[in-house]
C-alpha cells in the first residue's frame, strides 16, 4: 500500500509535503477572508464516517469540501454495522465506487490502515487511538504563522497524557526539527514503538525528543505549551484512577511563570476547564492560540483534501 495516498499518520509524509500542505492552507486562509472559494473540488464527494464524537473535525470538514465546490456524505456507523453487517473489505470496495475520498474516525488504528487497503480512495484519519494527523497539521500552520516557515529548534512541550494528539504533535516535530517535550506522569507515556518509529525523522531534521515526569522540567525552554485532556474519548471508564497521577500537570499562570516570556500556550479541544487547563489561560487570548487552531483545523483540512483528491 501507497501511503503517501492517503493522511493515515503523520511520520507517512515528508517534511516537503507538511510544509507545502501547510503553504496551501495559509493561502486558503488568506482568500476565504477575502470572499474567495476555490472550485477545485467540484463534482467530487468526500464520506465522513465518525465512530467518535466530534464538534470540530466534523465540522470542518463539511465546511470545507463545500468551500472547495465538493459535497459530503455521512456515513452512519450503526447503519454500516462494520463487521457485523458488512466486512470492512467489501465496505472499502463499495465506497471506493462512489466517493473520491474517506475521512474516518474510529478507535483502531488498523481500521483505517484496512479500509485504505482494501479500497482506492485516499482515507485520512480524522482521529484514531492513536494518532489525530489533522490535528497536527493545524498546530503545524499555528507554528508557521507564528515563527516562520523555518521552525528548526522551536521547542514545543506536551503536558498531559502520551496520548493520539502527543504522537502525531511528535511526529510533526520530527519531520520539521522541531523539539518535542513530552512532561508525563509515569506509566502514562507514549508507546516505546511510537517514539522509537519517530527517532530517524528526528535526527535527520536535527530535532529532539525528551521526556520530563515533571511539568516545571519541561517548560523551561519552550516556545509553546501544548495541552489535551488527561481522558481521551474511549477511556471514560480510567477516569478515576488517572485523575491524581495527572493533577500536577495542569497548565496554570503558575506553571505558565516558569515557562520564556514568550511562550504561548495551545489546546487542541475540547477542553475540560479547570483540569488539564486553568480558565485564566484558557482566556487569556493574548498567548493561548487555541481558537487559531481551531479555525485552521477547516484550511489545514482543505489543503489535505486538495493534495490528495485533487
Ligand atoms: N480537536 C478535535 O478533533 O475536536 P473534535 O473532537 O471536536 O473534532
Ligand atoms: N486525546 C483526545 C483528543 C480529542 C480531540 C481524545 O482522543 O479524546
Amino acid at each position: 500500500m501507497d501511503n503517501f495516498k492517503h493522511l493515515l499518520r503523520l511520520r507517512d509524509w515528508d517534511a516537503e509535503r507538511i510544509l507545502g500542505t501547510i503553504g496551501v492552507a495559509i493561502r486558503l486562509k488568506n482568500e476565504v477572508k477575502n470572499g474567495i472559494y476555490s472550485e477545485q473540488l467540484k463534482g467530487k464527494t468526500i464520506g465522513l464516517f465518525f465512530e467518535k464524537p466530534s464538534l470540530r473535525t466534523v465540522t470542518t470538514f463539511q465546511v470545507g469540501m463545500h468551500q472547495l465546490g465538493g459535497m459530503p456524505v455521512t456515513l452512519e456507523p450503526k447503519s454500516i454495522g462494520l463487521n457485523k453487517r458488512e466486512s470492512v473489505k467489501d465496505i472499502a470496495r463499495c465506497l471506493s465506487r462512489w466517493l473520491n475520498g474517506l475521512v474516518v474516525r474510529c478507535f483502531k488504528q488498523t481500521l483505517v490502515e484496512q479500509l485504505a487497503e482494501h479500497g482506492n480512495i485516499p482515507v485520512i484519519n480524522a482521529l484514531t487511538d492513536d494518532h489525530h494527523p489533522c490535528q497536527a497539521l493545524a498546530f503545524g500552520q499555528v507554528m508557521v504563522e507564528q515563527f516562520g516557515e523555518d521552525l528548526r529548534g522551536k521547542t514545543v512541550a506536551f503536558i498531559g497524557d502520551g496520548n493520539n494528539v502527543a504522537n502525531s504533535t511528535m511526529e510533526l516535530c520530527a519531520k520539521l526539527g522541531m523539539n518535542f517535550t513530552l512532561a508525563c506522569p509515569k506509566g502514562f507515556e507514549q508507546k516505546k514503538e511510537d517514539i522509537e518509529l519517530s527517532l530517524p525523522d528526528f535526527k535527520k531534521s536535527g530535532g529532539k525528543y525528551r521526556l520530563f515526569n515533571e511539568p516545571r522540567d519541561a517548560v523551561r525552554d519552550a516556545d509553546i505549551l501544548y495541552s489535551d485532556v488527561w481522558v481521551s474519548m474511549g477511556q471514560e471508564g480510567q477516569k478515576d484512577s488517572k485523575q491524581n497521577h495527572f493533577l500536577p500537570f495542569q497548565i496554570s499562570d503558575e506553571l505558565l511563570s516558569l515557562a520564556p516570556k514568550h511562550c504561548k500556550v495551545t489546546h487542541c479541544l475540547p477542553a475540560n476547564r479547570g483540569e488539564e487547563i486553568t480558565d485564566s489561560v484558557m482566556d487569556n487570548l493574548q498567548i493561548n492560540l487555541c481558537y487559531e487552531e481551531a479555525e485552521n483545523r477547516l484550511h489545514a483540512q482543505k489543503a489535505v483534501l486538495w493534495e490528495l483528491l485533487f
